[in-house]
């Protein structure tokens, strides 16, 4: 974390998102501050709260990719959330707070995994002996009592370990007792997976849990073997009350389409429930206790973005107070053709890297010429323009309709050597790209 200062997010992000420099230093100084808040002496600390940041723009620019190249970036608890996701609550929908439950359950696997990493030496000694109780189960033979038979023993325990080490045991079958959670058939096997998670843990919770006796190569078996033995070596209590701190301390939601909560007509109906998310919003990002399985997690300084394209309406349809909860605003501007150009072939996952590799795969060597990229933007720009502006949802199409002859026959091209120029782009879509109508169709 001490590494991420704000150019070193905003030059991570830049791997993936050509542009959009505003809202890529805005989310790089909302989490710096985080950092910063955490160097703190107590009293002051608490009185810094986090300024969550509202992302708006048109769709296809970004929004969504900042979060989530953002999320791998931080090593904070995150999670990315669609504001709809809420709106059906008491139908089919989730209770808001299951968000915070959500970036509870993150950073407990956060925290158990660097736990995991703290015992992992005694954990895989306490394995090794395991596997070799296993492959060489412990006899009580009568007159093995005397010492002879014990040094033998050893030795032959010794061979074992060795060959254990170097791997050549790998594959040799052995049995293991596995934990399971049994559900009963009939009352909940239908429909548990429909349930909410929150449900799922507490109706697990209440389940028996069997062990089961399995055999399984041994490489399988280490790793079941070597979770028991970190179960036993981790103090879950810990871990939770840790986990818990880290997620009211530097936990991150963003919650995405947040303009869907807006009522584009202001009539009423059919809205309400957009309006009850909004309302059961307020008090999380305001700061409140939230309960989860494993505590009371207060939000307070919980970090907030908020993305949407609102198009047709703004944020201040949101309700006044959400809109207060959200000071920083950063707009993303609409994409121009120089943007598409820099994104069909500069970032780290470029369509056309894409491409490139997967044709490979079929031994078809691809290459794109400088100017038939052009000429992608170029009709990516104008597609925009004429039809429906979706920014860089369009190369998507315009690269899958150029690659759909090559895409059906690839495999017969094996050693082919394909070069893509302007030419070749123009003969695949000149047709499409002058009649507006069939664009509206197909690109
Ligand atoms: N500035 C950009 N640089 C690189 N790729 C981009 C950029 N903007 C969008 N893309 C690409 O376009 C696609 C859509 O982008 P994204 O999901 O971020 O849109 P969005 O802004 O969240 O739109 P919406 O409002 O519809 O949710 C992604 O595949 C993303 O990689
Ligand atoms: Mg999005």
């Amino acid at each position: 974390m001490n590494a991420l200062t704000p150019k070193a997010i905003v030059a991570a992000l830049n791997r993936y998102i050509v542009g959009q420099d505003d809202a890529k230093r805005a989310v790089a100084i909302a989490i710096r501050n985080r950092w910063r808040r955490q160097q703190l002496p107590d009293g002051i600390r608490d009185e810094v709260g986090p300024k969550n940041i509202l992302m708006m723009g048109p769709t296809g620019v970004g929004k969504t990719e900042i979060a989530r190249r953002l999320a791998s970036l931080v090593g904070a608890p995150f999670v990315k959330v669609e504001a709809t996701k809420y709106t059906e609550v008491g139908y089919h929908g989730r209770d808001v707070e299951s968000m915070v439950r959500d970036l509870l359950d993150r950073a407990i696997d956060m925290v158990r995994a660097e736990q995991t990493e703290v015992v992992r030496t005694e954990g895989e000694r306490r394995t090794e002996e395991s596997l070799l109780d296993l492959l060489m189960p412990p006899v009580d033979m009568p007159g093995e009592q005397d010492a002879d038979a014990a040094d033998r023993r050893q030795r032959s325990r010794e061979k074992m370990r060795k060959r254990l080490q170097e791997g050549e045991l790998e594959d040799t079958s052995v049995e293991i007792s596995v934990k399971q959670k049994v559900m009963p058939q009939g009352v909940f096997a239908a429909g548990v997976d429909s349930l909410d998670p929150d449900m799922q843990g507490f109706l697990e919770k209440l389940m028996p849990s069997q062990s089961k006796r399995r055999r399984v190569p041994l490489r399988e078996a280490r790793k079941v073997i070597f979770d028991q033995h970190c179960e036993g070596l981790i103090d879950e209590e810990k871990v939770i009350e840790m986990a818990i701190q880290r997620t009211e301390n530097s936990g991150l939601i963003f919650v995405d389409e947040i303009d869907k909560l807006c009522s584009s007509d202001r009539q009423g109906g059919p809205d309400v429930s957009r309006q009850g998310v909004q309302r059961d919003l307020l008090p999380i990002v305001e700061g409140s206790q939230v309960s989860c399985r494993q505590g009371l997690v207060r939000t307070d300084h919980i970090l907030f973005i908020a993305a949407g394209a609102f198009h047709g309406t703004s944020p201040s349809d949101l309700m006044p107070e959400l809109q207060g909860r959200f000071p920083i605003r950063v707009e993303l501007t609409d994409l121009t053709r120089d943007d598409f150009l820099r994104i069909l072939t500069e970032p780290e996952n470029a369509l056309t890297k894409q491409q490139i590799a997967l044709m490979a795969t079929e031994g078809v060597k691809l290459d794109f010429t400088a100017d038939s990229v052009e000429a992608m933007a170029e009709l990516a720009a104008t597609v925009n323009n004429t039809t429906q502006n979706i920014g860089a949802r369009r190369l998507h199409t315009i690269m899958e309709k150029v690659m759909d002859d090559l895409s059906f026959e690839a495999d017969e091209k094996s050693g082919d050597a394909v070069n893509v120029d302007r030419a070749y782009v123009m003969d695949r879509l000149k047709d499409v790209a002058a009649d507006e109508d069939l664009s509206r169709f197909i690109l």
